[in-house]
């Protein structure tokens, strides 16, 4: 079960929180946002909302895990932005603790998983130095099949994989858009396994595809189970009456906070170390999809910060606070943890040990939730708390679906194309320039206009 506690939001609980008027201005444009997803659904334009019922995206991930039982130790996934963070959260959700660290026992005979999402040449050297190549998969993961980051990691695990005289097309599998982009053609050239994401579904919206499930599956995570999740959360979301639907509160919440009380901020802040990632992975999500210039040349987009319970609260939360009252906190909080330790009743003459004998792990750290939360609205800064019964797949996967369709809904909200990036594409342009790629002269005559570092500007010693 997952519910949405939005008591800390609102005026009746905080200063300079939701009142009715805004309240009512949120119904409107939830009405209208719910109208306009309805219509670009059934235009074919959110296709991510359809992934979790997609019986045949997921059956082939199932089948190439099946496959590859027992054959490989590790797996390497090769990719960045979403086609890693989302595999990295349920990574950290979903498998023990410490997955990589266990023994192969430990692990029910099931890989390692290593996801390479950056082109740090210290990161790269140590994993590949790390794994027996004989028993490693590789899993190219690129939407564009393109991505400078990604073929660099490809060119590099390709020549290795060569080089120890192994078959290419036993070693790797790629998972790329089913007619797009270098690796669907290169796929067919090394007879390599490709594995489909749906065109319409963008890299930070693609973790219920094989980008997300097939690194799972190898695992041993219960995709089926995630998929379900998201599945029941999408059909819950699905809903008209404002009041019932979690998605359509939450992006409305976070939005009118922005627009109305200059809460620029959203915060993110499981009290879970297994959720950890999944902040992670809502950052990208979130930036991504709403930082953005408005058709009428104005900029919008809420800043998205993740946080983990109860270890920020040692950091960041004298920030939220005392600090600008420019945030939202948005917790999540987690019923049953799973494994609970008792902490014992010893040192009764030591005021600051005393008290906790008898309490449990996760009653403390479920109570540090509630306190924190209280605490917050009390000094007038809005919160809200989404909480989980327990972190399984089924959870996370309702999760993921929550914090994807309520980006969506705040696209709307907010005037932009959620599921666009034209903001990193000067960066890309001004580095395929520097490298010398064909066809990037022009990037390459705009960058040469830049001013030059300048002496007097700069300082070192
Ligand atoms: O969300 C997105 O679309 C991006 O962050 C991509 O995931 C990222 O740029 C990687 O792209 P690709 O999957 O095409 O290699």
């Amino acid at each position: 079960m997952i519910t949405i506690d939005f008591t800390n939001m609102m005026a009746s609980a905080v200063q300079n929180g939701v009142t009715d008027a805004d309240w009512d201005e949120a119904r409107r444009g939830f009405t209208s946002s719910h109208d306009a997803l309805r219509r670009l659904r059934d235009s074919g334009g959110l296709d991510f909302a359809g992934v979790p019922r997609d019986r045949r995206l997921l059956q082939q991930s199932l089948d190439f895990a099946a496959r590859a039982r027992n054959q490989f130790d590790d797996v390497v996934l090769l990719g960045i932005g979403g086609s890693a963070l989302g595999p990295i959260a349920l990574r950290t959700a979903l498998a023990k603790r410490g997955w990589n660290e266990l023994t192969a026992a430990e692990r029910d005979g099931y890989p390692r998983l290593h996801v390479l999402d950056n082109i740090d040449p210290v990161t790269i050297d140590a994993v590949l130095g790390r794994v027996d190549l004989r028993r490693t998969l590789f899993i190219v993961t690129s939407k564009s099949g393109g991505t400078a980051e990604t073929m660099s990691q490809f060119l590099i695990a390709h020549q290795r994989v060569e080089a120890a005289g192994l078959r290419v097309a036993d070693h790797f599998v790629f998972v790329t858009d089913p007619a797009k982009g270098a690796l669907r053609p290169l796929a067919q050239e090394l007879g390599v396994a490709a594995l489909e994401i749906p065109p319409g579904v963008g890299g930070r919206y693609s973790v219920l595809t094989p980008v997300g499930t097939l690194p799972a599956a190898l695992i041993g995570i219960d995709v089926q189970q995630l998929l379900e999740g998201a599945a029941s959360m999408t059909e819950w979301c699905d809903t008209s009456e404002f009041e019932k639907n979690p998605a359509g509160l939450l992006a409305s919440l976070l939005y009118l906070s922005d627009v109305r009380h200059g809460r620029v901020i959203d915060v993110l802040m499981p009290y879970s170390d297994p959720l950890k990632d999944l902040a992670a992975w809502f950052v990208q999500l979130w930036a991504e999809s709403l930082g953005k210039h408005r058709p009428d040349g104005t900029s919008v987009g809420s800043t998205p910060l993740p946080a983990v319970g109860a270890t920020d609260q040692h950091s960041q939360v004298q920030l939220f606070m005392e600090g600008p009252a420019n945030k939202v906190v948005a917790f999540i909080a987690i019923a049953d943890h799973g494994v609970d330790i008792t902490m014992p009743s010893a040192f009764q003459h030591v005021n600051e040990l005393g008290y906790l004998g008898g309490h449990t792990l996760a009653e403390l750290i479920n109570i540090e939730q509630r306190a924190t939360a209280g605490a917050l609205a009390k000094r007038g800064r809005p919160n809200l708390t989404i909480h989980a019964e327990r972190v399984d797949a089924w959870h996370v996967g309702g999760l993921m679906a929550l914090l994807e369709i309520a980006t969506a809904y705040a696209g709307q909200m907010y005037g932009v194309n959620a599921f666009d990036q034209p903001g990193v594409e000067l960066g890309k342009q001004f580095a395929y320039a520097l490298l010398g790629r064909p066809g990037a002269e022009a990037a390459r005559a705009d960058w040469d206009t830049l001013p030059k570092p300048d002496p007097r500007w700069s300082v070192g010693r």
